[in-house]
């Protein structure tokens, strides 16, 4: 399929130049006037590519981008010298990329050539992002592709090492050969190595065939050995020797075994920590070690929730056949804000449950948990590693790690509450000979006070509680809902339950 690039004319003499250059450099163009048409486009064309030649400050722009942005089409802007700032300008719009005029016509095409090249591979990878982070993992993904070295991916739980392991794979000339992974931490010592050098028949009681483990079973392909930090010492060392001739034998085994294999390893704990901790060897770290990629958790990459959410709608919108129209800006806000201590797969799973569970075909603030809303922004929480054998140094590293969170909640502490009070509703208590709730004049009572009188039952709390923030939203039940902390629909529910008007 040729690369297709569509260009808009909002500055005429360079649409037509550059359109000129992208056709003679083999790209499958057309020139784009009004806004209506580039929409339309978009989604019949399905063009790899958009150059905006101008126009960039027009009221359609940003629509229009936004539109690419969900079609996953890149952006190439070309700016007015007269831009005060063109860097904040393209950031504000969601470009790619800009370029500033006057533009070598040369120069757009290579940028193009780049930005289609990128798309192709996140196409092929599955790897959504646009922050440098991530933009960094796929240039490393594509030069480590085509050689034999071993990799090391680190990143916390649910950042995407399986997603570049297997990237790596299909990239490698490897691709069509088998691509094995194996989960070091989900099997017993004995088991694992079993597992991963196979053994011959009487081996061990129950050993009544021959096995091939899995280094044979990847042979002229990859292995993926995951959470390679959990395994045992003895298995280590077998490890060691095949990274370094590629030999091995089978449990039970008289035979060197040759085999072909490449090998990608992952961890969710830093291994040089291990290493430290005298849990890993340190010359099996330096053999993994060779290549390294490195995934940021997603609190530290917060731009690509958007892409990331947008992407997963239209997904599980698709497997799911809902119709759905999207997001609220509100509830996007809420999730880029929040922590995601679970990283993508968090997100993934909870964009899929509100597909599934949204009243209204659309996410709304009011949808997302309260857990996730509760938890933003906090600080970087470092997740220990679960291990076999708690010995000494690992109780030392928890403790550290819980004097660490102590702190941390500390802070949170102090943070909540330098904070102006929030808008919510309270729930006070008051003398039991004050006037009931119901006598008490409205006006007369703080806007957004609930008084509790003894004798109230949890129900009269909850239905005062309602009424005030209906009263406090001036009868906005979606906002009402949000400051309850609680579903549009559970509060639907409640409004007919206690039959407030
Ligand atoms: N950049 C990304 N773009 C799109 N999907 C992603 C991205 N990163 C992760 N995912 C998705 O998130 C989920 C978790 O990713 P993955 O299994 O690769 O994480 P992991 O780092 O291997 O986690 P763990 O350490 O728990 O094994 C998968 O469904 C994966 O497809
Ligand atoms: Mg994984």
């Amino acid at each position: 399929m040729p690369d297709r690039v569509l260009v808009t004319t909002g500055d005429l003499e360079h649409a037509v130049r550059v359109n000129a250059q992208l056709e003679a450099a083999g790209f499958d163009t057309a020139m784009i006037t009004s806004f209506d048409d580039v929409r339309d486009a978009l989604r019949r064309r399905e063009p790899d590519c958009l150059v905006l030649t101008g126009a960039l400050h027009e009221p359609g722009t940003a629509r229009l981008l936004a539109l690419a942005r969900e079609r996953a089409v890149s952006t190439l802007g070309l700016v007015e010298t007269t831009e005060p700032d063109p860097k904040d300008l393209a950031r504000e719009l969601g470009l790619t990329a800009f370029l500033e005029k006057p533009a070598d016509t040369a120069e757009v095409a290579l940028v193009v050539r780049r930005l289609v090249d990128r798309r192709r591979l996140q196409q092929r990878t599955g790897i959504i992002g646009e922050s440098p982070a991530i933009q960094e993992v796929l240039v490393k993904l594509e030069q480590m592709a085509p050689v034999r070295s071993t990799v090391l991916i680190e990143g916390e739980s649910g950042s995407g090492k399986e997603l570049v392991a297997r990237g790596i794979h299909d990239l490698s000339p490897r691709r069509d050969q088998p691509f094995i992974t194996v989960t070091c931490a989900a099997l017993p010592e004995a088991l694992l190595e079993s597992e991963l050098f196979g053994h011959e028949k009487g081996a061990f009681t129950g050993a009544a065939e021959r096995r091939l483990g899995r280094f044979e079973l990847a042979d002229g392909g990859s292995i993926f050995l995951d959470e390679v930090g959990e395994m045992a010492p003895a298995t280590q060392v077998k490890l060691l020797r095949v990274l370094e001739d590629r030999t091995f034998f089978r449990v039970g085994g008289v035979q060197p075994i040759k085999v072909d294999v490449r090998v990608v390893a992952a961890t969710n704990r830093p291994l040089k920590d291990a290493v430290g901790l005298g849990q890993f060897r340190d010359d099996l770290y330096y053999r993994l070690n060779v290549l390294s990629i490195y995934l940021p958790p997603l609190r530290e990459r917060r731009s690509d929730i958007p892409l990331l959410v947008r992407r997963f709608i239209a997904e599980f919108a698709a497997q799911h056949d809902r119709k759905f129209h999207g997001i609220t800006p509100e509830a996007l806000q809420i999730l880029v804000d929040a922590d995601w201590p679970g990283n993508v797969r968090q997100l993934r799973n909870l964009i899929e449950s509100m597909v599934v569970l949204a009243p209204e075909g659309e996410i709304r603030a009011s949808d997302i948990p309260p857990d996730i809303r509760e938890h933003v922004r906090g600080l970087p929480m470092r997740i220990v590693g679960a291990s076999r054998d708690v010995a000494g140094k690992e109780l030392e590293f928890i403790f550290r790690s819980l004097v660490e969170l102590k702190l941390q909640v500390e802070e949170l502490r102090r943070r909540f509450d330098d904070r102006p009070a929030p808008r919510r509703v309270e729930v006070i208590e008051v003398d039991s000979h004050r006037p009931a709730l119901a006598s008490i004049d409205a006006e007369a009572a703080e806007p957004e006070t609930v008084l509790y009188r003894a004798g109230m039952s949890m129900a009269d709390v909850e239905r005062a509680a309602i009424e005030a923030a209906l009263r406090d939203t001036r009868g906005n039940r979606r906002k009402a809902a949000e400051v309850l902390g609680i579903g549009e629909r559970t509060l639907y529910r409640k409004i007919k339950q206690y039959a407030i008007a």
